[in-house]
């Protein structure tokens, strides 16, 4: 019974990733990728005008950074907007966009922003403030990042996303210096199911018993979660 059960767990992982492989196959040309997000395509408007110039996003449109966020990751999402498998409700614009790329188009922005550097701390918690949203206590997001909280059933971050959130390409995106106001979004959204693009939906039992505040706090620390340790300055292997 158990063996049956794992044989079916691997065959379910095998077919997730040959699916991620063949993705990853086309690279993309960043070279037309940057024209694209720095100038747009037909009706599609230029990405950094929402994602910021070097893809860092901004928290006073809920936008993410895609500076580094892996390749194969990017194409996934930008895909699943295309064919309405993710819902951008924040600027009901990504599902447009997408659309408007060929998926060719779409592989080339996603090599370009991958290449791009990642920004060492995303929000400025005092602009978010500002913005009027509500700011989590960062201690208390390192223990639910690192720890989770068994007792509630909230698993750790860190055993899908890598120690503090940087990221286990090509599935996992990296959490560590993402936008606040984006992280916070995403974890409502998974926990209502209107994000409902996730793998096996492990994000949607991973956000269900999240309250508010687990969320704030979490978010509030993965912002400006550090991606080295003390002693070992070494980066994770580049995301691609
Ligand atoms: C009008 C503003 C706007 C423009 C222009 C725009 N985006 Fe977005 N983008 C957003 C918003 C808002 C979100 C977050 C959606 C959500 O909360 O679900 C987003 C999300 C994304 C995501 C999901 C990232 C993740 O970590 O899951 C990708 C990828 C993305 N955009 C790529 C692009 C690309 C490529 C372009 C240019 C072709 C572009 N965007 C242009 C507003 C914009
Ligand atoms: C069982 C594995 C697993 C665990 C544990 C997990 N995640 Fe995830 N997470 C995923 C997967 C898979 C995705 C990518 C879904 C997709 O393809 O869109 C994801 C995506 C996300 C995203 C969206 C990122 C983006 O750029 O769009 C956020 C935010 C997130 N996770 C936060 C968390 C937080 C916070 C925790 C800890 C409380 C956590 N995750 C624990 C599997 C996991």
């Amino acid at each position: 019974m158990r063996i049956t059960k794992t044989l079916v767990v691997f065959a379910a992982v095998g077919t997730l990733i040959s699916a991620y492989s063949l993705a990853s196959e086309d690279k993309g040309n960043a070279a037309n990728g940057k024209n694209i997000f720095e100038q747009g395509k037909g009706a599609v408007p230029a990405c950094n005008s929402c994602h910021g110039a070097t893809g860092g996003g901004d928290d006073s449109m809920g936008t993410p950074r895609l500076a580094g966020q892996g390749y194969a990751f990017i194409v996934k999402q930008l895909n699943d907007f295309a064919n309405d498998k993710r819902m951008d409700t924040t600027m009901f614009t990504m599902n447009t966009n997408a659309k408007g790329l060929s998926e060719e188009d779409r592989r080339d922005v996603a090599a370009y922003v991958n290449s791009l550097a990642t920004p060492d701390v995303a929000s400025d918690m005092n602009q978010v403030k500002d913005l009027g949203n509500q700011v989590g206590v960062r201690y208390l997001g390192k223990a639910i990042a690192t720890y989770g909280a068994p007792d509630r059933e909230i698993p750790a971050c860190h055993s899908c996303h890598g120690f503090n959130g940087r990221g286990a390409a090509p599935i996992y995106p990296r959490l560590a210096n993402q936008r606040y106001v984006y992280l916070v979004n995403q974890l409502k959204k998974w926990r209502d199911g209107s994000r409902a693009n996730d793998l096996m939906g492990q994000m949607r039992k991973v956000a269900k018993n999240m309250s508010d505040e687990d969320i704030y706090n979490v978010a509030a620390f993965l912002t400006s979660a550090p991606l080295t340790t003390v002693g070992n300055s070494r980066l994770p292997p580049a995301a691609h």
